[in-house]
């Protein structure tokens, strides 16, 4: 049995947690807030900014844990190559969770040392770098904060116009010490794609089907397995997110983002060393392994024999549609749950302990046979079941 120090413990956190428990791993979840999705399953919890570097110091020190997962980006990430060669694994690697906080190191890496196709980029400091920048990219572009999730600061900008909202917009949404943005050329793609990878320690990588999904205001609302892909594109996909993960070092699994065009092919987007949220669509029971036991089987050194395609998928997000303000009791309600389990599918909710304006609270899966079943009709029954949930 291991000890596992796990940093971040939304819904995510908490069904890798219950992978882990389920192979007899014992697991301390950590938060900034008590009561947090993955404390409720956990054998043990502490409570504090992981963005505190004492602090997290201080966790390390009393739990000595044998293995580190971060399940979140919002973590003093330095410190966890000390805790490397203290001789504590980190996973999938101090490196890796180190580059893909911020946006510039991934990118860097992966479009200039790996030369992998991406938007066109720039950073910028000030107000006349990011002006210059868009001359340069055109428009429409993107702006974001290089430290930022959840589509937090990040907007479309159409025209000059737009350009000083954009600013003060991805400054005010940037998360840590970094007051920095990029700015991104904008890929009219088809679609867009989280392909789940995983690398092992004692085995090859290997690759989930395409995980497809929507996201709006930089937030995914649905995902869905398995994308129909141009196999093309795909070995493409395949091909960089082998590369850049490699790159990164470690096992663990990895959500590797894509754009495709069927024009001009695919672009690498950005990554997580981690569960992705897309991927909660492999909780409908989609493949032989969940993304949460492909993590924990990873970061064990246990073995992945093959990965397997059981059955098409969809998921759909349960957004609060209220501000703390107008929660009715101490904690979160939710109405509509059994019109939802009328029907054949599954549903989550996280147990978030408040809500904010949009945030997620749950998530409903679906899933049908894998030859006759139509992901356009799943993908429409999950969003229409996760509707009749309301928060309140
Ligand atoms: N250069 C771009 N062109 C077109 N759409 C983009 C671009 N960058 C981001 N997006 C859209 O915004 C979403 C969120 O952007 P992303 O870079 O993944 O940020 P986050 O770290 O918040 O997930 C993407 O999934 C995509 O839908
Ligand atoms: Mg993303």
């Amino acid at each position: 049995m291991k000890k596992i120090l796990l940093l971040g413990s939304g819904e995510l956190g908490k069904e890798f947690v219950i992978a882990a428990q389920r192979l007899g791993q014992h697991v301390i979840a950590c938060d900034s807030y008590p009561g947090a999705p993955a404390m409720q399953v956990a054998d043990d919890f502490e409570v504090f900014s992981m963005l505190d570097g004492d602090a997290l110091d201080a966790a390390v020190a009393k739990h000595q844990p044998d293995v580190i997962i971060c399940e979140i980006e919002a973590i003093r990430t330095e410190r966890l190559y000390d805790y490397e060669k203290q001789g504590i694994h980190v996973v999938p690697s101090a490196r890796a969770v180190n580059f893909t906080m911020n946006r510039k190191a991934i990118r860097d890496l992966a479009a200039k040392d790996l030369g992998l196709k991406t938007a066109k980029y720039f950073y910028a400091k000030t107000f006349e770098e990011l002006k210059a920048a868009s001359e340069e990219v055109g428009f429409p572009c993107v702006v974001k904060p290089l430290m930022s999730s959840s589509g937090k600061g990040q907007s479309v900008v159409k025209s000059p116009e737009d350009l000083e909202h954009a600013f003060q917009y991805g400054m005010e949404g940037s998360r840590g010490d970094v007051k920095e943005l990029i700015i991104e050329e904008f890929i009219d793609f088809d679609y867009e794609i989280t392909l789940l990878t995983v690398t092992q320690q004692n085995g090859p990588t290997l690759f989930c089907a395409p995980v497809g999904h929507v996201q709006k205001g930089g937030d995914y609302r649905e995902s869905f397995q398995p994308r129909p892909m141009n196999p093309e594109h795909v070995r493409e996909a395949e091909r960089m997110a082998k590369a850049v993960t490699e790159a990164l070092t470690g096992a663990g699994i990895w959500g590797v983002e894509f754009f495709i065009s069927e024009k001009n092919g695919v672009y690498f987007s950005e990554l997580s060393p981690r569960p992705h949220d897309t991927g909660m669509v492999t909780l409908a029971g989609t493949q032989n392994f969940n993304e949460f036991e492909l993590h924990c089987r990873a970061a064990l050194g246990l073995p992945i024999p093959c990965i397997k395609l059981l059955r098409k998928g969809a998921s759909a997000v349960i957004l609060s549609g209220i501000t703390p303000e107008q929660m009715e009791g101490e904690v979160p309600q939710f109405r509509g749950v059994e019109q939802t389990c009328e029907e054949d599918a599954d549903i989550r909710l996280f147990g978030k302990p408040t809500v904010r304006m949009n945030r997620r609270m749950g998530v409903v899966v679906v899933s049908g046979d894998a030859e006759t079943s139509n992901l356009d009709d799943l993908r429409d029954k999950a969003k229409r079941l996760a509707s009749y949930v309301e928060v309140y």
